[in-house]
Formats: C-alpha cells, structure tokens, sequence
C-alpha cells in the first residue's frame, strides 16, 4: 500500500513513536517511514523518498505529519499539573481502522460485556442518557454527563459505584477520557488514546494517563490498563467492515449510540476517507 491520498488525513499530526526515540521502521497512511534519533531531536522520514516529515515533541511522544495540520497540537490541561502521576502505557497494534478504535473508546454500552466484572457487570447494562456534540469553536466532539455503573472504576477502587465520564476527541485520531477521580472527587483523572494509522485496517495506539493517584503501584496501573486494552481489541477486530462506515444507516443505532453518531457526522463533515468504507 502506497501513502493516502486523502488531504483530511495528511493535514493532521499522529503519535508515530515514544521517546526516547527507539531506531525503527514502521508505517503512517499507507507509507513506510523510518524514525531515528537525530542531534538534534527524532527524525522521521519517508521510506520511498527520503523525505524529511515536519515533527513535534509532546507527553513523551513523537508526532509527525506528512501535510500542513491547520493547527498545532491541541492541549491537554491536566498534563501541566506537577501533583498528577504520568503513566505512559505500552503501544498496542490492532487489525482495525483506527476509527474503530475510537469509536470503541466511546463505547459505554460494551463495559458489562467486554470488560465484564471491571468496567462494568450484568444487570446493570443500561446506558443513561447523555449530551453529545460538536463543538465548533474548538472542532471536537464532545460527550458529557455520562454515567455508567462499574464494578471497579479505576485501580484504587474496590468497590463498584456510579462512575462519571466526560468524552472528547480533540483528532479523528485521538480519543480523550475524563473520569471523576474517586479518590479526589473535585478532579478529573485524564485518558488520552493516541492512534497511529499504519494502513487503513492497521493501526497502533497508546494510552497516556494523567492520573490523581499516589498509591497506586506503576505496575498495577499498567496492568489494569493492559487488561482492559487486550479486550477492546477482540472487540474491535472483529467489528465487519474493518473500516468505519459513515452513510447513515448502515449500522442501526441506539441512544447509547449518539457520541459515535456525532463523531461520524464530524468525521463525515470533514471528507475523512482513510479507514472509512469511503474509498481513500
Ligand atoms: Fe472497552
């Protein structure tokens, strides 16, 4: 496969890498790329031409586009308070679209099914009703007011209990998690997903947290997470089409349905075609 042709998708950053930069070569949009440690900071290039990719440095990781983003990078506000616990997880490759990996991060509706016993359990299977929307002075969808029971909410937690989540995507690549942090309930714990779109079924992704927790084994807080990714990706691999579609209709949807409904219509608002149904 050949790099996209798609302007939506070459006009935007992508996390292609953590830093340290690790010597390596993997794909972007199609387009093998090579990421090395320069002198002067990471260098990624295309394979094919040599061409050097414009780059940025942030939370720890590498982020490279191969067009001109109309912004840059957007901003995370809990990644500037010093008390918080920076936990970078692993990266994780799935045989999906990346789309379909947010959409499934969106997803409340999975929790008692896929992450059975921690995310969520039988019978408290219903998803209240939330607000979704697109925000047009920012361009990113956000989901609010969202509650969902879960067995145990976060690694600190025991017991099961109301959780409270606030969703955002700040890039059709990136999905975003505010959760009402149990052991500070006036702050929000921080989740960002940042996926790497290697083809338009293949892509890598990496949790960052920026958690309000001191007790916390590191470990522990990886495993948690870990666990919690190995399932979403059965989930999300095994999703037909791979790619997302985004005509209406093509999937029925519900009410615990509507932050994807929104993220498609923005998706489909911007002419996003890599990793859709659409031919890119
Ligand atoms: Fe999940």
């Amino acid at each position: 496969m050949a790099l996209t042709t798609d302007p939506v998708a070459l006009d935007q950053w992508y996390a292609v890498g953590s830093l340290p930069v690790v010597a390596q070569i993997t794909r972007l949009l199609g387009q093998e790329i090579e990421l090395s440690a320069g002198a002067n900071g990471p260098v990624v290039r295309r394979c094919d031409t040599g061409a050097v990719l414009a780059t940025r440095q942030k939370w720890g990781l590498v982020f490279a586009t191969f067009g001109a983003p109309a912004a840059e990078l957007f901003d995370i506000a809990e990644a500037h308070e010093s008390d918080r616990r920076f936990v970078p997880c692993g990266w994780v490759t799935m045989r999906a679209s990346g789309l379909r990996v947010v959409e499934n991060f969106l997803d409340m509706a999975h929790f008692p099914f896929v992450h059975t016993d921690i995310l969520g359990s039988e019978p408290h299977t219903e998803v209240p009703r939330y607000d979704s929307e697109i925000r047009r002075d920012v361009d990113e969808v956000w989901a609010t007011n969202c509650t969902f029971f879960q067995t145990r909410i976060a690694a600190t937690e025991s017991a099961g209990d109301f959780v409270r989540l606030t969703y955002r995507v700040p890039t059709p690549f990136t999905v975003m998690l505010y959760r009402v942090c149990p052991s500070a309930p006036d702050r929000l714990d921080a989740i960002a997903l940042f996926i790497q779109p290697m083809e338009e079924t293949l892509c890598r992704a990496i949790p960052l947290m920026w958690l309000v927790d001191d007790r916390t084994a590191q470990a522990e807080l990886l495993r948690f997470e870990q666990v919690i990714f190995l399932q979403d990706r059965i989930i999300v691999e095994n999703q037909r089409p791979l790619r997302l579609p985004l005509e209406p209709r093509r999937e029925t949807p519900t009410r615990a349905d509507s932050s994807s409904i929104a993220y498609r219509r923005w998706l489909k608002e911007k002419g996003l075609r890599f990793g859709t149904t659409g031919a890119a």
